[in-house]
């Protein structure tokens, strides 16, 4: 049967043509369509237009959505969303003035979180993690990346990647996993790193690939976490299971991952705090989308990714949570949208074509997901009666959605 959406005050991210993803100035244009209609049938979009051009459809049902918006869900690119516990004692050492840096030096940080989680079992695992997964969902995201690396063992680290296996196969909407065993080195390896990256890559990646159980290879690039000669065996010896890379880099230094992840064709580059002018010159004319991680700037009080000298050298730029125990604590995507138009001088327009479209291609997805277009998911949300689609970053930190849907059913 077929569902249609009426009296749409207006469609948002409407593309007639499918697009991959969108750069520089394209992306202060968001097309949208006033008064409209969105027809769904068998868990796709299978037309819009206005309401003058609707079509009579034998029996539909129709759900009036008059003063309200319609948006495609958002796609949140980057994620850590299977943890075991949180890290709010840190949070507070932060507050007392201690910094994240130190924090991790203390064998906080990542193996904290290493070692809650080597201590919960699969079935806990998945209870805390399916929760998390439930509440982005119910925020708005309709596709999602997961990543693993809060293990940093053999054992722990397949069983996050089995618990997004079991996510994947649970949720309705799409997920990529993303093997992350080099996030941090354990304290046994301190002072032999060189035979973690063994363990990564002989013991680890040869189960993955077994099992099938990531999508991605991503690395942390960063002084006192992965070199970049550490990240660059990382990533290829990913490749060799079929893993595509997506990286870690520059959030704390700009060290050459990001030139160096380029290099190997990484499908995306988050974080970028900590931008120089090579940086940037090293992403011109590939097809590596940068990604902005906003919400982790706000929590650890650290540089907002500079956007505006991304955008203005004709770069794209998706934008997404982050979401994680440590770093930020929060899978919010209006807020990260809020943020970016805040922070870090997006306008609303080019904010959630980051967040929509941007993020969908920064996982493999944009024939999927990401905008409104015959053939795509129907995955989208309609939001409470608002005056503008700019009023969802302006109203930061309230909620105007007010449902959502994921292969055309309401959630
Ligand atoms: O993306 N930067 C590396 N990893 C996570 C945070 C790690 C943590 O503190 O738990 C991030 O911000
Ligand atoms: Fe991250």
């Amino acid at each position: 049967m077929v569902t249609i959406l009426i009296n749409i005050k207006e469609l948002i991210q409407v593309r007639e043509r499918n697009i991959k993803k969108v750069s520089g100035k394209d992306m202060a244009f968001l097309p949208t369509l006033k008064n409209a209609f969105l027809a769904i049938e068998n868990e796709r979009i299978i037309d819009y237009g206005t309401m003058d051009k609707i079509p009579s459809y034998q029996s539909a049902m129709l759900i009036d959505c008059k003063g309200k918006m319609v948006f495609p869900s958002w796609c949140d690119s980057h994620t850590h969303i299977v943890y075991a516990g949180n890290r709010e004692q840190e949070f507070v050492d932060r507050i007392n003035g201690l910094t994240y840096e130190e924090i991790a030096n203390r064998g906080g940080g990542i193996l904290n979180s290493a070692k809650k989680l080597q201590q919960t079992s699969e079935e806990e695992l998945y209870e805390q993690s399916s929760k998390r997964l439930k509440e982005i969902i119910s925020l708005g995201t309709g596709a999602v990346e997961i990543k693993s690396g809060y293990g940093l063992t053999v054992e722990a680290e397949l069983k996050i990647l089995r618990v997004i296996r079991k996510l994947k196969e649970t949720f309705s909407l799409p997920i990529k996993a993303t093997f992350l065993g080099a996030h941090a080195f354990p304290s046994e390896y301190k002072e032999n790193k060189e035979a973690y990256i063994d363990v990564i890559i002989n013991e680890m990646l040869p189960q993955i690939g077994k099992e099938y159980l990531a999508d991605f290879i991503d690395a942390f690039c960063e002084t006192g976490y992965f070199s970049v000669e550490q990240t660059e065996r990382v990533i290829d010896a990913g490749k060799k299971y079929g893993l595509v890379p997506k990286i870690h880099v520059n959030q704390f230094t700009s060290i050459g991952g990001l030139q160096a992840s380029v290099a190997k064709g990484a499908l995306s580059v988050d974080h970028l705090e900590i931008m120089t002018e090579s940086d940037i010159d090293a992403l011109k004319g590939s097809d590596t989308m940068p990604v902005a991680l906003p919400s982790c700037s706000y929590f650890l009080s650290i540089p907002y990714t500079p956007a505006r000298d991304i955008i203005n050298a004709d770069l794209p730029l998706a934008l997404a949570t982050d979401y994680n125990p440590g770093s930020t604590p929060s899978g919010n995507m209006n807020f990260v949208v809020s943020t970016a138009c805040i922070k870090m001088k997006m306008t609303p327009e080019e904010a959630i074509n980051a967040a929509t479209i941007n993020g969908a291609y920064a996982m493999d997805l944009s024939d999927e997901v990401g905008s409104i277009t015959k053939g795509k998911k129907a995955n989208f949300f309609i939001t409470k009666e608002i005056p503008s689609y700019g009023y969802l970053p302006y109203s930061f930190g309230s909620n105007v959605i007010e449902s959502v849907y994921l292969n055309g059913k309401r959630i």
